[in-house]
């Protein structure tokens, strides 16, 4: 036996392919065996690229001197792969062996790396801005947090109202958006960077840019043109070729839907909607900060500077009005309610979803799936922003989460005087309630759908 199994093993062993640190290495069947670098932490993630390559098995041994086999004793580790990959992660201090098994066809990918950089499904997903017919804001999940600046007494200096463009941060992940009609059943490849990346995309992207769009931090944003209208669709995100953020789900509108988006307003930086606007000739993607009429930008932000002045007649970062909010947080939230009411916000009812007004008694309904807080404006009707045009066409408004006032309530010191509609008197009429928190005033949570809109596609109420 020995006589028979060493020289094999040898061979084996000498017939190996190095596979180098940290890069993607890509590989169809013909090579089965693969050396493993030396590493006291070493990571190998696995990923195959085609449902036909699920059969592959995955065994690795932490020493260059044993060949991983099924049943190998002690040595020899199984990657087990769930929605298409899996990882090993220990000590290797001599280097050691990759070998592939019953692969029957189709490709597969092998990362190794000593930071423990894998492939990987992640947590965050990626964000609707929102849609038009044939149009799409899409946001990646934020890959650098940037909390609320806190300015320090006796320089408490606010932001001005007209945000300057922040510096973009130096280092960026590579995303790629993926995005295809539901029908294309994306959530059935397996859930890989390769696999999707290699998948067909629909729609073309007109701009892909950093943006800021919160305290939640930086995100990829793309414009998206070229799409069709009443149709479902199924978006990813792709970091490093290597990480999957998604699916979300989301719907374009009808085709007599006439709102155009806005977006990359430095002011109202989480803005990226469709709003009761004019049409725009075509070829153009919708309002940025250029073209927005200074009759919507200059009284807003007015209003911002207003406040700010407001505001700072209070001893900010000297005195306390709350032990856990700041000038500087109340300041943000009322910037995102301003915009949040500056900005009226066009919709549709889901398909399967026949919106009307929110009102308690609506959401209160036996109705499996909450109806979103959209009200009809008719052609002609006054606009409810003051700054807006009237409506030249018919369209129906989602109305501002009430928790966006709420957050300026909670944020502000009492003097400012800021009061929210409370659900007994009206707050339905120009708020959606209910949703993220219940409607029973001052009770945190327990709304029905928890959040302003969620993976697939239902937006409640805008909670931009
Ligand atoms: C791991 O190393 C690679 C290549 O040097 C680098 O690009 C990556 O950012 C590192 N990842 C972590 C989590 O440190
Ligand atoms: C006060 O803070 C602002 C913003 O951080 C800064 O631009 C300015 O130079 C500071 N002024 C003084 C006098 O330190
Ligand atoms: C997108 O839809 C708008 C409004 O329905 C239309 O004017 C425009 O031509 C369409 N764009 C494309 C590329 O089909
Ligand atoms: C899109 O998805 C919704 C909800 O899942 C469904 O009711 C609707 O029929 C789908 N529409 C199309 C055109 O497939
Ligand atoms: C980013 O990732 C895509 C998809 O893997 C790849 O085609 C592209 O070359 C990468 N770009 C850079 C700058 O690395
Ligand atoms: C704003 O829109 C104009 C016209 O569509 C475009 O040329 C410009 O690049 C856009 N600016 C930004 C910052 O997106
Ligand atoms: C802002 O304050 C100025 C000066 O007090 C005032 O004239 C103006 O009407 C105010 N603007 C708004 C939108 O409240
Ligand atoms: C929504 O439902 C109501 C009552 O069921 C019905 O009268 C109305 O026509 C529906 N609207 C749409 C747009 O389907
Ligand atoms: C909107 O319509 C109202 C009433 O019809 C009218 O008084 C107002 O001037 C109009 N506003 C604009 C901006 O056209």
């Amino acid at each position: 036996m020995f006589f028979l199994l060493l020289p094999l093993l040898v061979l084996a062993v000498d017939a190996q392919q190095p596979l180098p640190l940290n890069s993607i290495n890509t590989f169809t069947t013909s090579t089965s065996l693969f050396g493993l670098p030396a590493s006291s932490q070493l990571t190998v993630s696995v990923a195959i690229c085609v449902s036909e390559a699920s059969s592959a098995r995955f065994f690795l041994s932490n020493s260059p001197s044993v060949v991983p086999a099924p049943g190998g004793g002690a040595d020899v580790f199984e990657i087990q792969l769930t929605d298409g990959s899996g990882q090993w992660s220990g000590s290797a201090p001599s280097g050691g062996l990759l070998s592939v098994q019953d692969l029957q066809q189709g490709s597969f990918q092998i990362f190794v790396s000593d930071n423990g950089t894998t492939y990987q499904v992640l947590d965050q997903l990626p964000l609707l801005g929102d849609t038009t017919s044939n149009q799409t804001i899409l946001f990646s999940h934020p890959f650098l947090p940037m909390p609320i600046a806190q300015p320090t007494f006796p320089n408490y200096t606010l932001p001005p109202a007209n945000l300057a463009a922040p510096d973009i941060p130096s280092s960026i992940p590579n995303f790629t958006l993926v995005i295809a009609p539901a029908s294309a059943q994306l959530s059935s490849l397996p859930q890989t960077a390769c696999a999707l990346l290699n998948a067909p995309s629909t729609g073309s992207i007109v701009g892909n840019d950093p943006w800021l769009r919160s305290s939640e931090g930086w995100r990829s944003q793309w414009l998206v043109d070229g799409l069709s209208p009443s149709t479902n669709y199924t978006a990813y995100v792709i970091q490093d070729a290597l990480k999957v953020s998604g699916p979300i789900y989301f719907a374009t509108k009808s085709g007599n839907f006439q709102c155009p988006l806005v977006y990359s307003l430095p002011y109202c930086p989480s803005t990226a909607y469709a709003v009761p606007l004019p049409p725009l000739p075509s070829r153009t993607f919708g309002y940025n900060a250029t073209s927005l009429p200074d009759s919507i930008t200059l009284p807003l932000l007015q209003y911002m500077t207003n406040f700010t002045t407001m505001l700072t007649t209070f001893a900010c970062g000297r005195d306390l009005y709350s032990p856990l909010q700041t000038c500087a947080d109340c300041q943000t939230h009322y910037r995102t309610w301003l915009c949040s009411i500056s900005f009226p916000r066009c919709s549709e009812p889901a398909p399967g979803n026949n919106g009307t007004a929110a009102s308690s008694s609506s959401l209160g309904t036996a109705a499996q799936v909450p109806l979103s807080a959209l009200q009809p404006q008719p052609s002609g009707s006054l606009s409810r922003s003051p700054n807006f045009p009237n409506a030249t066409y018919d369209y129906s408004s989602l109305l501002p989460c009430l928790e966006t006032c709420n957050a300026v309530d909670r944020a502000c010191p009492y003097f400012l005087g800021i009061k929210c509609p409370t659900t007994k008197f009206n707050a339905a009429e120009s708020y959606g309630v209910g949703f993220i928190d219940s409607g029973n005033d001052d009770e945190i949570g327990n709304g029905i759908t928890g959040l302003a809109q969620d993976r697939w596609g239902n937006v409640w109420c805008n909670g931009n």
